[in-house]
């Protein structure tokens, strides 16, 4: 069944096409394959939709009970048992020769309850439609990818509360640098992720206006309480323009982006956990849940769960690329390039979620040993900064510090020695005032942590500070979500 065909040609009736049906053509511009995951909205609109066409009295009131019964008849054929609240549906709707899953629902429609379905779309389009499912996707979904990264959240601080006084090698253009707590590290991740939970929020209230009643691009023409559908819909308003609200997918690409950051952020995550974790390291180990083994090698305990997390993030950032690329031509109002919309949207955000998931338990689950971290931090010279602090507290000024220190470090870096192996008179032939406090600044990165006790810094009272900020958040995030 088609929901155009009076305007178009019999087969074998126009001159210029010996037949009306292409099944190329046919299998290219199909969306039920992808937008069968729209079901139950599409659903829940129609039902919302003929009771607003039943109040404009378009429809008789007996003809709204068999239209909504037909439709629950529907739902409840469609939707999977004990799934709870989520909108999920069985599979064996999965093959059909619809075009879109607004024709499925039609022709569904019409096998349950008749002629009477052909009512169904009056005042409507699939235009305003499909925009209104795919927001209220958007505004359920969210909810699933703010609660799998509340779980990574959780993860994250329970590793930094269990090694509180851990320090480890802080690094910039991956060579040592300075000291840190291993819990500050963590804490950095926890901060982006807390702003992908806020960006989350925001592109949920931005996606919180109803499409419906602009119809196919002008506006409907009956007169529908467009407030009410809303609020039986659930949103908290209006589009105020029926061209924009039938063209705009703003809210996908906005979701899109937050997805891809949080790709991102995953990515670095899983990054440092596969350096950090290889030997050459061994900061960290994976449980051997989510590890692999090599089928040659069998030494092998690879990080793949990490690497695909990595892989798939390069998949997420590309979707945005492709939607701006596919809205940035458009005249207004609807084209059918829109459609090529939901595929990006829901593979992003259900690779996003799952990969939430993944990173969790990888951290929950992961090894840490505190006794490498610390020392890879005896190494690498990482007090050099506090040594020419100290010089310069002394009246030096920082520049000649600095070159003091850095001759110093050359000379240890040349006989294969660490600050801890120097004796006074090698340390005086680089830096003529070295003393023993200066020797324990040398040799002591807790010293050099405890000193970064700034808002923000890696003190161990500023850290401590912070996670106790932290749980208490994370613990308010929790309760927003039941
Ligand atoms: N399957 C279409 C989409 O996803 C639905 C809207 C079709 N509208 C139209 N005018 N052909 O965008």
């Amino acid at each position: 069944m088609k929901l155009w065909g009076g305007r178009f040609a019999r087969a074998g009736r126009d001159p210029h096409f010996d037949s009306h049906f292409d099944p190329h053509f046919e299998k290219f511009s199909e969306s039920f394959s992808v937008d069968q995951r729209l079901i139950l909205y599409d659903l829940r609109v129609n039902q919302a939709w003929v009771k607003a066409l039943g109040r404009a009295r378009v429809l008789r009131p007996a003809e709204v009970r068999r239209l909504a019964r037909g439709l629950e008849a529907i739902r409840a054929s469609v939707e999977a048992p004990s799934t709870g609240r989520r909108m999920t549906f069985r599979r064996n709707v999965s093959t059909s020769s619809s075009e879109d899953v607004h024709t499925w629902v039609e022709e569904r429609l019409e096998k349950e309850i008749g002629p009477l379905a052909r009512k169904l779309r009056t005042g409507r389009s699939r235009n305003d439609l499909v925009a209104t499912e795919t927001r209220l996707y958007v505004k359920s979904e969210i909810p699933n990818l703010r609660r799998a990264a509340l779980e990574l959240l959780e993860a994250l601080l329970d590793q930094a509360r269990r090694h509180s006084g851990v320090v480890m090698p802080g690094y910039t253009h991956l060579q040592p640098a300075q000291p840190v707590l291993f819990s500050h590290y963590l804490l950095a991740y926890y901060e982006m992720l807390l702003r992908d939970w806020d960006r989350w929020e925001d592109c949920r209230s931005r996606a919180d206006e109803l499409p419906l009643g602009a119809g196919a691009l002008a506006g409907t023409s009956y007169p529908l309480e467009r407030a009410r559908l809303a609020r039986e819909l659930g949103f908290a308003r209006v589009a105020r323009n029926s061209v924009d609200a039938t063209s705009d997918r703003d809210f996908v690409a906005e979701l899109l982006f937050a997805c891809a950051l949080a790709m991102v952020h995953l990515s670095r995550l899983a990054e440092d956990l596969i350096i950090f974790s290889s030997p050459g390291f061994g900061y960290f180990e994976l449980a051997d849940t989510y590890s692999t083994g090599s089928s040659i090698m069998p030494q092998k305990k690879n990080p793949d769960s990490l690497e695909l997390i990595r892989g798939k993030a390069a998949g997420v950032v590309g979707k945005v690329a492709g939607m701006l690329a596919l809205l940035k031509g458009l005249p207004l109002a609807y084209n059918r390039d829109l459609q090529e919309d939901k595929a990006a949207l829901f593979a992003a955000v259900e690779t996003t979620r799952d990969s939430l998931v993944l990173a969790a338990r990888v951290v929950a689950t992961l090894r840490i040993h505190p006794e490498r971290m610390k020392a890879a931090t005896n190494q690498g010279f990482l007090t050099a900064t506090d040594l020419a602090d100290e010089l310069a507290q002394r009246g030096v000024p920082f520049a000649e510090a600095h070159e003091q220190v850095g001759k110093l470090v050359r000379y240890c870096a040349d006989h294969g020695k660490t600050f801890r192996d120097l004796s006074v008179a090698d340390a005086r032939r680089f830096i003529p005032r070295w003393d023993p406090k200066l020797q324990t600044v040398a040799t002591s990165p807790e010293r050099a942590i405890e000193r970064r006790n700034v808002v923000g810094g890696t003190a161990p009272a500023q850290v401590a500070r912070r996670l106790r900020q932290a749980q208490r958040t994370v613990a308010k995030l929790r309760r927003q979500l039941v």
